[in-house]
């Protein structure tokens, strides 16, 4: 089978290296001539593990192949998938320009029967809306289905998540585009993946629900480490035992200093709006949104109140900038939030990350960027943990203690045990544990 993928982002392209995998022939499209030029030398523009291995093998065996033309991929193949961004306007809805844009051109080439599916994330009510696009431009009459597929990918995980994911949704309205799609994903089939076959609208609805109960469920356990603070109980018994209900379940119940990156924030907000434009208020929603913020705003304050908000003479380290571990983007990175309110207190800034650095850089040229976690803390008053990347887990201890002007400990990621670090000597603090 010949495929499109049209754009090549971040869903765009694990989508075009993992159907290629899968022994599909896939082209994938981009209007950015530079981004196609260094895609064909097997340059990825971001970091994602496992990603660049198999771009290139799968380029080299001639089953994935990138350009500029979508004349020529919409002719030669028979799925075409819409991967283009959809970014949050200023009122937290999704701009849909670049997918109807790509709409329009898909109609203007189809040249015979095509299945259009929408992969990124897009409001419900989208893939009508491209219906009506693509019959308005085609240029001659040929029949088509929409379907739409959403991604589940995390970052740092996305060809994991793609080869062995959940579950693989597929909403459309034609059995033909059904059959079509299953057969696509057919590699999945036989690991037994669980398939959602249902309509357009509620398989759109479906990836913000998902994400929005994610976001819930981390801000629901951020919520309960404020109370455990207050009462003296711990947090991470608390999650653990919480998770030991299979009603519950274990996986994103660990508190922390909030949530970010690309698609729980934007997602989140985008379905308030979507529900706002219907008279519905998402209050759940809402609030897990407002707890995240409050939970950025708790942990930096206290920070601030170990050194009665004089700041002025202080070097704060900050361990980690990535929204996450395995990526280097920081695109709303509780990062962002703690340096910006700890620079207007007048601190001195010093980072650290294994690969978001980079992009951080741009961001704030006026920190101090350090080659590792001992030269970080190299006469620091304290140390932030804000991202829990795997190195971070096993530090050096004594060393760390030796190089530290003060011994203020923030652990905003729960990575060590309070006790051991009281009996180091570290002035220890953490989330939703006393
Ligand atoms: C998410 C969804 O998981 C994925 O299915 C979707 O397609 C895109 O959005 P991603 O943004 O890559 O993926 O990251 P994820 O692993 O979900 O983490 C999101 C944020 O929540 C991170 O900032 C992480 O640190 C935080 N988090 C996650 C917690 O604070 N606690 C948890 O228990 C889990």
């Amino acid at each position: 089978m010949h495929i499109a993928i049209i754009g090549t982002g971040y869903v765009g392209l694990v989508t075009g290296a993992c159907f290629a995998e899968f022994g599909v022939f896939v082209v994938c499209v981009d209007k950015d001539e530079e981004k196609i030029n260094k895609l064909k030398k097997g340059i990825i523009p971001f970091y994602e593990p496992g990603l660049e291995d198999l771009v290139r093998r799968n380029a080299k065996e001639g089953r994935l192949k990138f350009t500029t033309n979508i004349k020529e991929a919409v002719e030669e193949s028979l799925v075409i998938f819409i991967a283009v961004g959809t970014p949050p306007r200023g009122d937290g809805s999704a701009n849909l320009e670049y997918v109807e844009e790509v709409a329009k051109q898909i109609a203007e080439n189809m040249n015979s029967y095509k299945v259009i599916v929408t992969k990124s994330t897009v409001p419900v009510g989208t893939g009508f809306k491209i219906k009506e696009i693509i019959i308005k431009n085609l240029k001659k009459p040929v029949n088509f289905d929409i379907v739409s597929n959403p991604e589940f990918l995390r970052e740092g995980s996305a060809v994991e998540d793609f080869m062995r994911p959940n579950r693989v949704v597929i909403g459309a309205e034609s059995e033909q585009a059904i059959a079509i799609m299953k057969d696509l994903y057919r590699p999945l089939y036989l690991l037994e993946t669980p398939f959602v076959i249902t309509n357009i609208t509620t398989s759109e609805l479906i990836k913000y629900a998902t994400n929005s109960f994610l976001a819930t469920k981390i801000s629901f356990i951020n919520e309960i480490s404020s109370l455990c603070e207050l009462v003296g109980a711990n947090v991470n018994v608390v999650a653990k035992a919480l998770g030991l209900d299979g009603r519950i379940g274990p996986k994103f119940l660990h508190a922390g200093i909030g949530f970010g990156g690309s698609c729980l924030p934007k997602d989140t907000r985008a379905i308030i709006k979507l529900a706002e434009e219907k008279g519905l208020n998402m209050s759940i929603v809402k609030a897990a949104l407002e707890v995240n913020e409050k939970q950025k705003e708790r942990l930096t304050k206290k920070i601030i109140d170990v050194f009665n908000g004089n700041l002025k003479d202080k070097t704060i380290g900050i361990l980690g900038l990535s929204f996450k571990p395995n990526t280097d983007d920081i695109r709303e990175a509780p990062s962002l939030f703690v340096i910006k309110r700890l620079l207007q207190e007048g601190a001195k800034i010093k980072a650290y990350d294994p690969i978001a650095m980079d992009n951080t850089k741009l961001l704030f040229p006026q920190i101090t960027y350090c080659k590792d976690s001992y030269d970080l803390a190299k006469d620091c008053d304290a140390i932030v943990i804000l991202t829990e990347w795997n190195q971070f887990r096993n530090l050096d201890l004594i060393e760390l203690k030796k190089l530290m002007k003060d011994l203020f400990f923030f652990d905003f990621r729960n990575i060590y045990e309070p006790e051991k670090m009281r009996n180091l000597g570290f002035k220890y603090f953490s989330v939703g544990r006393v």
